[in-house]
């Protein structure tokens, strides 16, 4: 049987060990260094990528309970993600249909029996309908029915909640077979566990960079994951416009002996998605991680990481074990190697040193996500 998938991807890392199947060829792609500073095109991007495409806002089971509300600034916008007592996730915009106050005030995630606006103290129900106005009979012509809070398209699929700010949600359209890779990683399955919201000060791109590069792997993660890739073999494919990326483990060398059924989607590489326009999956051995990036400025970037695990911890004692191992990954690699480059590139792109950077054949992966970027945001 022909595979197809992630699993296809795993047999042609292993041909690869075996020298049956042929290796990037060596190219040379510039990107201009205006595509990670110039303040026009990313208030495009901004606005055509992450306002009118859906993203990836987290997993669903981080808001497992009724009342359970994420408050998210994340787009420049005052926006709240909660569920309702019907069991449903729904997204508003965090402002009140009175004078337009910004309702709940911390960011994060909150418990909530209902949305009480500090300022006159109008209050919503969990679904968004406007339940009580203080001293209503000094409004004339007011129907409450229509003065519910006003809602942002969401959808929970795979297990994760997606967000889609203008526009309608289209998200068999976006996924374009997505799911099938999500499902069988059973994203769903999975609960939340950690998180992490950072502001990083780089361009969201440099951060897609860094995730969609093989090249770097045994070399800027050598004190730390690195020791456990061989150097730079990698596969990636094209799913619409997300990717799908496989770094081989070192494992990868029993993959040869292995009948398909015996290839470990875990075990024998890395696999990561990067779910365009601004999130990454990593099904690393430990446990998934979900990144999601949300674009500042041209050079700010609030990096959002989750960890899930199979299953909630059983006691404090896991838990603790979790929360280090979360931040391992979380500090140890991501923030002081993957971001911290992000970060360095930033400065030099800033400096004036180079016109343009330069990507060769173990980074194809990355150019083909800029090229789909130039599309989105091209004028027609
Ligand atoms: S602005 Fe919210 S109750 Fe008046
Ligand atoms: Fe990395």
């Amino acid at each position: 049987m022909t595979q197809t998938g992630p699993a296809a991807l795993l047999r042609r890392l292993a041909q690869r060990v075996e020298g049956k199947a042929p290796g990037p060829r060596a190219c040379r792609h510039e990107i201009p260094v205006t595509a990670y500073s110039d303040p026009a095109r990313f208030q495009r991007e901004r606005q055509r990528l992450f306002r009118r495409r859906p993203l990836v806002l987290g997993h669903a089971s981080q808001l497992p309970a009724a009342g359970d509300a994420l408050v998210w600034d994340w787009l420049g916008l005052p926006l709240i993600t909660l569920r309702d007592r019907q069991g449903s996730l729904a997204t508003f915009k965090n402002v009140c249909r009175h004078r337009g106050m910004r309702l709940v005030q911390e960011q994060g995630c909150t418990r909530l029996r209902s949305l009480v606006c500090p300022y006159h103290q109008w209050t919503y129900g969990l679904d968004g309908t406007l339940r009580n106005i203080p001293r209503q009979e000094m409004f004339t012509a007011l129907d409450a029915d229509t003065l519910g809070l006003a809602p942002v398209a969401t959808e929970v699929r795979h297990g994760l909640i997606w967000v889609q700010v203008e526009g309608s949600l289209d998200l068999d359209t976006h996924l374009a077979g997505l799911g099938e890779d999500l499902d069988a990683f059973d994203l769903a399955d999975y609960h939340f566990c950690e998180q992490s919201v950072r502001s990083v000060q780089a361009n969201w791109k440099l951060i897609q960079d860094a995730f969609l590069d093989a090249y770097h792997v045994t070399r800027l993660h050598k004190d730390t994951v690195g020791q456990f890739f061989p150097d730079a073999l990698a596969e990636s494919d094209l799913i619409g416009d997300h990717t799908r990326s496989a770094v081989a483990r070192n494992e990868i060398e029993e993959a040869p002996a292995l009948a398909d059924e015996e290839l470990d989607l875990r075990r024998h590489a890395t696999f990561s998605y990067t779910v365009f326009p601004g999130s990454v999956l990593v099904f690393q051995p430990d446990y998934p991680a979900v990144i999601s990036l949300f674009p500042q400025a041209p050079d700010r970037t609030l990096f959002v990481h989750s960890m899930l695990t199979r299953e909630p911890p059983k006691s404090e004692q896991e838990r603790d074990h979790f929360r280090r191992s979360f931040k391992l990954i979380d500090e140890g690699v991501f923030a002081a190697e993957d971001v911290f480059v992000a970060v360095g590139t930033q400065r030099g792109i800033d400096s004036g040193a180079n016109q343009a950077l330069l990507f060769g054949g173990l980074e194809e992966a990355a150019v083909r996500f800029h090229e789909i970027i130039e599309r989105e945001i091209a004028d027609v």
